[in-house]
């Protein structure tokens, strides 16, 4: 049994075009031309995290990357290839990382589940701060709360993993102005947080 169908992708295509159309008849022309995006985007794959939506942006305002549970890991070539392109071609002035609350993919991670293999070997960054994290996280009285404060821990490990490739190092020590940033989206509210933890230069990155 099939859920969902393919034409209402296409029917969907054909009443934004025209909304679009009507609104900003330019829209098209001038993002054919050229993209400029400020940001690099690098979030969680849930379908309820769209990065344009939430951050209330155009198609051409955000370059974005997004994998299952928004993991840095530091030799993922397509993240790396993504965020090279991002800083050096396109010259973004800020990555984010952004997680969100009620991530599914940080849930798996506290879970014994071997059921899914390739998963699991993804969402491992977060099983070992689930480890290096146990005290802080068994002082939280309820199981929400210690797996959005995990969610947050993975977003700033994030944060200084980016900060830590040989491309933003290599943008720094080259005079370049990029800034990381790790953020938390709220599912509940729909809000936007700032965890506080910009790195902006090498000193921030050790
Ligand atoms: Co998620």
């Amino acid at each position: 049994m099939t859920s969902g169908s393919v034409d209402k992708l296409f029917d969907g295509n054909v009443a934004w075009r025209a909304r679009i159309d009507e609104t900003d008849p330019d829209f098209f022309p001038r993002l054919a031309q050229q993209q400029a995006p400020h940001y690099f985007w690098i979030g969680c794959s849930d379908s309820r995290v769209p990065a344009n939506m939430v951050a209330g942006l155009d198609p051409g305002e955000v370059f974005v990357h997004r994998n299952v549970a928004n993991v840095v890991h530091s030799s993922d070539l397509s993240l790396l290839s993504a965020l090279e392109y991002a800083v050096e071609v396109l010259k973004v002035s800020h990555v984010i990382v952004c997680g969100h609350y009620g991530c599914g993919g940080v849930e798996a991670a506290t879970r014994d589940d071997h059921s899914h293999g390739l998963a699991n070997h993804w969402l491992e960054p977060i099983r070992r701060l689930v480890k290096d994290n146990h005290d802080a996280l068994g002082r939280l009285a309820e199981a929400e709360e210690r797996r959005d404060r995990l969610a947050e821990l993975n977003v700033l490990q994030g944060v200084r993993r980016v900060a830590q490739t040989p491309i933003i190092r290599r943008t720094w020590a080259l005079g370049g102005q990029v800034q990381i940033h790790g953020l938390m989206y709220g599912l509940k509210d729909g809000r936007l947080r700032d965890l506080g933890c910009t790195i902006s230069g090498e000193q921030g990155a050790s």
